[in-house]
């Protein structure tokens, strides 16, 4: 059967996480043969395990941070299945805490996973796409890139930095028929919105309180976005180019 993205060749960082492991999942669903970048190895392990037979899904092990690494990547992924059509740099890390309480190292941390290495790799994955005749980029910003929060200034700061490269990219390269988008989520019910409730006093009341929060009264979850993804990394998004597409449930639409 045709999927929304037989024949394509999908590179997902970020697989073994909430939200990249339903990439991973729906990309597959969709016909889409798939490198699954990862540094953990056995959360990758995981998560192929849990995939329909058939499913044409190779784990990749590596710290995307590292020089070279998705350069081995990419490479890796054409050897196995002949080239790449959509990156998905998705992998982040977040440390908590306001400026006074994080330090320098950890705002360096926060810099090269977070925006260095999506940049290393949307630079990688150019000639491939162009090999290809075009393709997509989809970055996973937030709804911080918008917004602010007391407890994630500079994690905040690196997603904000991903909407200006997004634009800068997208008009680099529409000539060789890549497009770029950045996902805005708001709160996605992963490990990672699980660390920040556990930050507050008290995490169920704070779970309750951002739950409240949202009009349609709960967080998202991994498949909310991974369908946003899918759509678009497909050829159906073929128009949209340097935009945000905003998930968060009707969030930033409310004010009170
Ligand atoms: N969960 C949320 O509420 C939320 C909201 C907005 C945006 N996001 C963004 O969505 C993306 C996915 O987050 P998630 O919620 O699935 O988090 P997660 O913590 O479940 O998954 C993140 C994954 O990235 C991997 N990773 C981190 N650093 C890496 C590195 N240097 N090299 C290779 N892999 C690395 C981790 O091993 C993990 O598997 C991130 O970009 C995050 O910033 C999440």
């Amino acid at each position: 059967m045709q999927g929304l993205l037989t024949g394509k060749v999908v590179v997902v960082t970020g697989a073994a996480g909430g939200i990249g492991s339903e990439v991973v999942r729906r990309c597959a669903e969709e016909g889409a043969a798939v490198l699954a970048v990862d540094r953990d190895a056995g959360g990758l392990d995981r998560v192929l395990a849990g995939l329909p037979a058939g499913s044409r899904v190779r784990p990749f092990a590596v710290d995307i941070a590292a020089p070279d690494a998705m350069a081995a990547a990419f490479g890796s992924a054409r050897d196995a299945f002949g080239g790449v059509d959509v990156f998905h740099a998705n992998a982040a890390v977040q440390v908590m805490g306001g400026l006074a309480d994080t330090t320098a190292a950890d705002w360096d941390r926060m810099y090269e996973v977070n925006q260095r290495a999506v940049a290393a790799g949307i630079r990688e994955v150019v000639p491939h796409l162009r090999e290809r005749g075009g393709g997509t980029i989809l970055v996973t910003a937030s709804l911080l890139a918008l917004t602010g929060d007391a407890d994630l200034p500079m994690y905040g700061a690196t997603k904000g930095a991903l909407r200006a490269l997004c634009r800068s990219v997208a008009a680099a390269y529409g000539r060789d028929n890549i497009r770029c988008n950045t996902i805005c989520p708001g709160d996605v019910d992963t490990p990672m919105v699980r660390e920040f409730f556990d930050y507050q006093p008290d995490p169920d009341q704070a779970r309750a309180d951002v739950e409240r929060k949202y009009p349609l009264g709960r967080l998202a979850s991994p498949r909310d976005v991974a369908e946003v993804a899918v759509f678009l990394a497909s050829d159906r998004a073929s128009y949209l180019s340097g935009i945000d597409v905003v998930v968060d449930g009707g969030l930033l639409a409310r004010i009170y």
